[in-house]
């Protein structure tokens, strides 16, 4: 992959359409069949220093953050390790408590931000152990970490990241099935991990050999002001990442919240001028999902639902192709990158380089 447009009219569009092959890169050579686990090399983190670690820091921006977040339910799930994330520049300025038995996680497409940067010089400082999730090879946080690994998505010009940030999602699940197998993840586990792995490439070029129908959907929604957001668990950082995604590239505002949470007060906000995406995965959770689904259509509000199966209550629905629950939000949020691109080209928005915004943030 190169920054040749190859061929498409803008970068935003390039790299969406090459993210089977950028999740085939990050895959490559990293799986041991033998043991049913992955090798990572660069995390100069042995056995038995894995297996101290009491809990996971995930630290980033923007999506960078949210991708940190899907990695963090990845690590809770299949490495049983508490874990959670949190945006660089909150972490930095609240002094937060640092604990040795913490390992420290700074996910960056660039690896230049500078809100990330601070935090880690700063948790090196206090003597924590930092690893970095990073695209850029060489770059400032790749430096200055003690280790880590890199998402290989290639190149990403356009401002709006959507390769990079699968492939960070994807580099999570390898880092998350590489601690489990040291930890208390099961032979069995692992291989249906592995094989769930290795179907992306191919359920991501699926995904993407229906973008005529998601640009139709595009054109039916691009009249909205304001759209809203909804998923629970798995469903929710997607859910997040979509949202931002449109707000970012379209100018629409878009606000994105746990389905659960809708009752407390986002309801009040649905109308037929408010759209709702709602995440619906086929996993323990698709009940309460469609119960969400309904509270909204008695306030007529209009429903995409985006899920493994056509959704009676939705509107319309995008069916992705199933793979594991653990490994579902990797494919869920992809059409939605192409919904964002195909709103923003239907209002004529500069995609590449939207208003106000820069592709790496190096300044406070
Ligand atoms: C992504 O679409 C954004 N433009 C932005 O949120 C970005 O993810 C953020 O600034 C972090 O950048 P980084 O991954 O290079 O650190």
């Amino acid at each position: 992959e190169s920054y040749d447009m190859g061929g498409h009219d803008t970068y935003m569009h390039k790299e969406i359409s090459e993210q089977a092959d950028a999740v085939d890169r990050v895959l490559r050579g990293r799986i041991d069949d033998r043991f049913s686990t992955v090798h990572l090399g660069g995390l100069n983190l042995d056995a038995r220093e894995a297996r101290g670690v009491r809990r996971i820091k995930i630290l980033g921006c923007g999506t960078s953050y949210h991708a940190g977040q899907i990695g963090a339910q990845l690590i809770e799930e299949l490495a049983r390790i508490p874990a959670d994330a949190e945006p660089a520049s909150e972490f930095r300025y609240r002094n937060p408590v640092v604990d040795p038995d913490t390992l420290y996680i700074a996910v960056s497409q660039s690896g230049e931000t500078y809100d990330v940067l601070a935090a880690v010089q700063e948790l090196k400082r206090k003597g924590a152990r930092v690893l970095g999730v990073v695209n850029v090879v060489g770059s400032a946080i790749a430096r200055e970490a003690d280790g880590g690994m890199y998402v290989h998505a290639g190149p990403e010009v356009c401002v709006v990241s959507t390769k990079c940030f699968t492939n960070t999602v994807v580099a999570f699940a390898l880092l998350a099935l590489h601690l489990g197998r040291i930890r208390d993840l099961s032979v069995a586990d692992g291989k249906r991990i592995i094989e769930g792995l290795r179907k992306l490439p191919a359920q991501i070029s699926e995904i993407l050999a229906g973008e005529d129908e998601i640009k139709r959907l595009a054109a039916k929604y691009a009249d909205a002001r304001s759209m809203m957001f909804i998923g629970r668990v798995r469903g929710y950082p997607v859910a997040r990442e979509a949202s931002l995604k449109l707000k970012e590239v379209s100018y629409i505002h878009a606000e994105a919240y746990p389905a659960s949470e809708l009752k407390h007060g986002p309801l009040a906000l649905i109308e037929p001028a408010m759209p709702t995406v709602a995440i619906v995965p086929d996993d323990d959770l698709l009940e309460k999902n469609r119960a969400a689904m309904e509270e909204i259509k008695a306030r007529s509000g209009r429903i995409l639902a985006v899920g493994h199966q056509v959704q009676e209550t939705a509107d319309h629905t995008v069916v992705v192709p199933k793979n594991e629950n653990e490994l579902d939000p990797i494919l869920l949020g992809i059409p939605l990158q192409l919904f964002a691109y195909h709103t923003a080209l239907a209002m004529g928005r500069d995609i590449d380089k939207p208003r106000n915004l820069a592709k790496s943030v190096t300044v406070e």
